[in-house]
């Protein structure tokens, strides 16, 4: 069998190219900061009646869990790559619940299929988990509550609607973007004869904030870090002109999701490359999420990818040269977990990225080329952690939080080697934090894995929701 072999004398022309990659995928404190300091703007922007680039969608989550909910709630999940239904009970004891639930693969022809469709498809896998759990959906006399957990832009003037802004991650489903998608959802449950009523319909990051606030009263911030990046935080309406019509009290709370993908969609600020540009020129909705198109799950095999062809196909570096990249050709073909595969073989013998390169793309790699991909996944997963760091640096500069903790959630977050460090030393560059006395200390802002914002987040969500309609408050 072939081999990897050891360290190798790098070629001129591939070590330029690797310090031209370094180049243009490193982001320097200095470029952090700035960033950080036009996101923080651009928040604050997104909340006012002329509105800017990041949409800041107010949730109507007008309050954080104090963990003595209780109750028995469906939560439906449609994120970028699964379809997840859950059954959630929050006990009578303090910040506890009992989960069950089931995960149905979305089918990849669905995200860019017909709007009916996808409904129907929801409602069968809906269907099919009341009747297993619930026996007979016929001959139950009171609906299921359901918190919705549908991660896209929406607008939403009561927690109980969401009025598609765009698709985002890859979807592309006409007719869906501009209208509120509940009475879809609803008209598809009915036909299909499946007992439920939606009481909420949450965005991931939303529910992530509220899970997480659920067991920890330090929480401020939701995150996913996934197949697309985004946040939610709970802001005062007082600082929400575009709610002031509302006459509400300026202190009241509002889980705001912020939708950051978006930020900078008018390139003014973040260091895309040539590679950033094509992914969007390609992509079914060009002009958006530049800020998600340079750091989410979903793209960042596709850079790589992109950079690959080009230094095969560029005269002067001749990646791969004289082989048939035909396989590497196809778009969208390596997904981030092929990058976490790179950034965690022993760089002694990349002997997997090697095998890898050569079952799934049919390229026999040279150890020198070998070590420009390792360096090159580095690039671009350090990338996507520290710009992702700016994005809750500008919510802890914009709510003066000087000490908090960040539920994160997301494939990218979860598995991604080195993602939690090289974000955590970004975010102390950008926020100038003093070296630890004690290594094992926390850091004043420390981002930690969530609890489960699409499942009991929604079920949270449903239950607070229920709680104030109850309570008389809209
Ligand atoms: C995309 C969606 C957003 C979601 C995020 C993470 O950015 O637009 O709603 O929260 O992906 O799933």
């Amino acid at each position: 069998m072939a081999t990897a072999g050891s360290k190798a004398d790098i070629p001129k022309n591939l070590l330029a190219q690797i310090q031209h990659l370094e180049e243009i995928f490193t982001v320097d404190t200095k470029k952090l900061k700035e960033i950080t300091n036009h996101f923080v703007s651009e928040l604050a922007k997104g909340l006012t009646v002329e509105g800017g680039s990041i949409p800041m969608n107010p949730t109507w989550v007008m309050s954080f869990p104090d963990g003595y909910e209780t109750g028995t709630f469906l939560a439906l999940d449609m994120g970028g790559t699964n379809l997840r239904v859950c059954e959630i009970t929050l006990t009578d004891q303090k910040s506890e619940f009992d989960i069950i639930q089931s995960k149905y693969r979305m089918p990849e022809e669905l995200k860019t299929g017909k709007s009916d469709e996808l409904w129907e498809y929801i409602a069968d896998c809906l269907y099919q988990f009341v009747e297993t759990h619930h026996g007979d959906c016929s001959k139950m006399s009171e609906p299921l509550p359901l918190g919705f957990t549908f991660s896209y832009p929406a607008t939403q003037n009561y927690v109980d609607e969401g009025i598609l802004q765009r698709w985002t991650k890859g979807f592309d489903i006409d007719g869906v973007e501009g209208k509120n998608v509940v009475p879809m959802f609803e008209a598809a449950l009915a036909k299909r004869g499946v007992p439920i009523r939606l009481n909420a319909l949450i965005n991931d990051t939303t529910g992530t904030l509220i899970a997480s606030a659920y067991t920890d009263t330090k929480m401020r911030i939701g995150c996913i870090f996934g197949t697309g990046c985004n946040a939610a935080y709970m802001e005062d309406v007082g600082s929400i002109p575009k709610l002031a019509h509302m006459n509400l009290p300026p202190d009241t709370p509002m889980a705001i999701n912020c939708e950051w993908g978006a930020f900078d969609n008018e390139h003014v600020i973040l260091p895309r490359t040539e590679y950033d540009v094509a992914i969007d020129r390609d992509s079914p909705r060009p002009g958006q999420q530049a800020f998600e198109k340079m750091i989410a799950g979903l793209y960042l095999g596709e850079i790589f990818r992109l950079v690959l062809v080009d230094l095969h196909d560029n005269n002067d570096v001749q990646l791969f040269e004289g082989q048939d990249i035909a396989q590497l050709r196809k778009a969208y073909s390596l997904d981030s977990s092929f990058l976490s595969i790179i950034e965690e073989d022993p760089f002694e013998n990349l002997q997997e990225t090697f095998d890898n390169f050569k079952q799934r793309l049919n390229i026999v790699c040279t150890r020198p080329e070998l070590e420009l991909i390792r360096r090159l996944a580095e690039l671009i997963g350090t990338r996507a952690a520290r710009l992702s760091s700016c994005g809750v640096a500008a919510i802890c500069k914009k709510k003066n939080y000087e000490s908090c903790h960040v539920g994160a959630d997301g494939s990218v977050f979860n598995k991604y080697p080195h993602f939690k460090a090289r974000g955590a030393q970004a975010l102390k560059e950008i926020l100038d934090w003093p070296e630890k006395t004690d290594p094992k200390a926390e850091d004043p802002v420390e981002i930690l894995a969530a609890e489960d914002g699409s499942g009991v987040g929604a079920a949270l969500i449903a239950a607070l929701t229920l709680k104030r309609v109850k309570e008389g408050n809209m």
